[in-house]
């Protein structure tokens, strides 16, 4: 039972955890064009991250995602991951990636232990591919895809962000391409992060749109498929295969938050869609290795944690930084 528990009495079971704000991919919905990154003193060492992730867990975390930026351009990922799967009362690592150099460490990261794998993908073309995340190459995250089923991983899902004009198209082709391949996927509003303006704005497709969408080719059953993370899921009739929705503008999921997120530089965020949160850095580097320390702040902070996400619908409430510095 997690002793972290916040004033409205949402206890948090789940830490994500983001191990750099760094990215090979520069997706449209997540960074500006020419992002800066933190410099690398600010950045938290693995053995920082495990200390962090330690004390989340003595208080009865269960749950650890990694998320970025990019997870895997931090290449000693795996060494993090052998170093969390030695936490007691961890019962679910996972990570969130962009799949870019999943061909390559797929197994390496199998191999550490890693056991559910999140993977974004908005589309199957390749020029839209490379317009939504400003550089990338659609067979790669293919290529690493197939390379993480190889590897052993049983629970994939898929990501896609839809934007109007620009992906909606495409829901079917998606759906089809995870029912070849018996992967789950998750379809995702756009949240206003970083700077807003009319074209983003005019952008924004609901999930309710997406469902429809795919209610004209397949129906789809409600499931009762949870895995702790905001998507609501349904289920093909004659596919296994699960089809999630998340959406924090129509489906407001914050009165059963059960997360938080540390950033890499160790920022404690208590909520995506506010700014409240606690320096965690200046404790594990002023006392290092003290888990009681850090354990005694997580405590304080909790209670700072908002009621829900206000994002805004208009100019009056922005959250300027983007999600790559965010965690996802
Ligand atoms: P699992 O349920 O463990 O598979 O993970 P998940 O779907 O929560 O994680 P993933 O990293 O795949 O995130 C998918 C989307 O959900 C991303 O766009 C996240 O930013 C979003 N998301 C995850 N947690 C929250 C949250 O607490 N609030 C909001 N608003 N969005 C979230
Ligand atoms: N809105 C919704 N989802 C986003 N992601 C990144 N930026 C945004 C945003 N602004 C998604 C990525 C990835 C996950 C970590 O977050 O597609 O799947
Ligand atoms: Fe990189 Fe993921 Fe952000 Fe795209 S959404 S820029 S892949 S961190």
């Amino acid at each position: 039972m997690s002793l972290i528990v916040d004033k409205f009495n949402r206890k948090v079971e789940y830490l994500r955890l983001s191990v750099t704000d760094r990215c090979d991919f520069r997706c449209v919905y997540c960074m500006s064009e020419d992002p800066s990154f933190l410099p690398k003193e600010q950045v938290l060492s693995l053995e920082e991250l495990a200390w962090i992730a330690q004390a989340f867990t003595e208080l009865g975390v269960k749950k650890i995602r990694l998320t970025g930026g990019e997870p895997l351009v931090r290449t000693d990922c795996d060494k993090l991951i052998e170093l969390l799967g030695q936490l007691p009362g961890l019962d679910d690592l996972s990570m969130t990636t962009n799949g870019s150099r999943l061909s390559k460490l797929a197994q390496p990261m199998h191999d550490a232990g890693l056991k559910r794998l999140n993977i974004s993908l908005d589309t199957l073309n390749p020029d839209l591919f490379t317009e939504m995340t400003r550089n990338g190459k659609v067979e790669r995250v293919i290529a690493g895809i197939d390379a993480a089923k190889a590897a052993g991983f049983k629970h994939i899902k898929i990501n896609a962000v839809i934007l109007r004009g620009k992906n909606d198209h495409e829901v079917i082709d998606l759906i089809n391409f995870c029912r070849d391949r018996e992967l789950d996927i998750a379809f995702i509003e756009e949240m206003p992060l970083g700077v807003m303006d009319e074209r983003k704005r005019s952008r924004h497709c609901s999930s309710e749109e997406v469902r429809g969408l795919i209610e004209e080719a397949y129906p789809l059953i409600p499931s009762s498929k949870r895995t702790g993370g905001p998507a609501r899921y349904y289920k093909m009739a004659d596919s296994n295969i699960h089809i999630g929705f998340i959406s924090p503008h129509s489906n407001n999921f914050c009165h059963e938050c059960n997360r938080v997120r540390v950033t890499v530089e160790g920022r404690l965020l208590l909520c995506l869609g506010n700014e409240n949160s606690v320096d965690l850095k200046s404790i594990v580097r002023e006392f290092p290795g003290d888990i009681g320390k850090l354990k005694e702040a997580i405590l304080e902070g909790i209670q700072h944690k908002p009621k829900e996400h206000y994002f805004g619908t208009d100019d009056d409430v922005q959250i300027l930084r983007f999600m790559n510095s965010t965690g996802g």
